[in-house]
């Protein structure tokens, strides 16, 4: 295991560590993740694998498209013990807050702060309200936008009718990396309460991308409960030419 190595870190709130594997172990995962199956009522989470983040998408991953295959191969080998799959999917208005073309002389990538008041709402002008919250907001270029193509599910991604899909980001004026809750924290989807309801303990997530929304819906998994033992996430990209894939392991 030459080009395998392991880094450790204690963070505040729980000890995370991280494994990177080259993508040729990929058995190894594998037999890890069915040591981990036999335990509990398990979700898996499959974090906005759309067209948007795909290869030709207007925000696409490096090699994004290769988590497809693999989350594709979870489902075959292990869909029999996981009790629920989620699906998430950003889903932006077309003058989304986040977007660089809705602020005139910023570009992509660019990062600016926004303000909301007591009521949450945004401050159109940080002098004409109390500001009550602030945001940093990375700007990105327009991405799934509600109701079309950008925004559908990539075409190989295996789907089942008994899924279920839960939308972020729809609120025009807050962006939402996290599949529980906006960037604000003002508001939250139906995940968590889906996680409760269907009794899960356990959540592995994987899709789209490792450092954003698959990053912070698995911290957030972390910070809302007990149920969570276990977070595996993909990442893959193209660091030396290698394909990497990363496991968080929360204890
Ligand atoms: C929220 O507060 C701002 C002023 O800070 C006000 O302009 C806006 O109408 C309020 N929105 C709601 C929904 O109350
Ligand atoms: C926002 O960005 C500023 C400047 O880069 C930084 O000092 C601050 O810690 C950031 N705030 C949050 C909540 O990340
Ligand atoms: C998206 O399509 C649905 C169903 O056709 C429709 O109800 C909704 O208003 C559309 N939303 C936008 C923002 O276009
Ligand atoms: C699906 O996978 C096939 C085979 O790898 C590929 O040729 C095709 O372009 C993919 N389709 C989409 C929509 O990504």
């Amino acid at each position: 295991m030459q080009d395998a190595f392991v880094q450790s870190r204690a963070w505040s709130y729980l000890h995370v560590v991280l494994v990177l594997f080259s993508f040729r172990f990929f058995p190894i995962w594998l037999s890890l993740l069915a040591d981990i199956t036999s335990a509990s009522n398990i979700a898996f989470l499959i974090i906005d694998v759309q067209n948007c983040f795909l290869s030709g998408g207007s925000l696409a991953v490096n090699e994004g498209d290769d988590v497809i295959p693999i989350i594709n191969d979870i489902r075959c080998k292990y869909e029999t013990q996981f009790s629920l799959v989620v699906l998430s999917q950003d889903w932006h208005c077309s003058d989304h807050i986040s977007f660089a073309s809705q602020h005139p002389g910023s570009s992509p990538l660019q990062v600016i702060q926004l303000y909301y008041g007591q009521n949450k709402t945004l401050c159109q002008l940080e002098a004409a309200c109390d500001v009550k919250y602030s945001v940093n907001q990375t700007l990105w270029p327009d991405h799934c936008v509600i109701n079309t193509t950008s925004a559908n599910f990539g075409g190989n991604l295996t789907r089942k009718t008994s899924d279920r899909v839960i939308r972020k980001g729809y609120n025009c004026k807050v962006d939402s990396y996290s599949a529980f809750f906006d960037n604000g924290g003002f508001e939250h989807t139906e995940l968590h309460s889906l996680l409760q309801s269907s009794g899960i303990e356990v959540v592995f997530v994987a899709g789209l991308a490792s450092d954003y929304c698959v990053y912070y819906t698995s911290v957030d998994a972390v910070n809302l409960g007990k149920f969570v033992k276990w977070i595996i996430t993909y990442h893959k990209c193209n660091v030396n030419d290698y394909a990497y894939m990363a496991i968080y392991a929360f204890t």
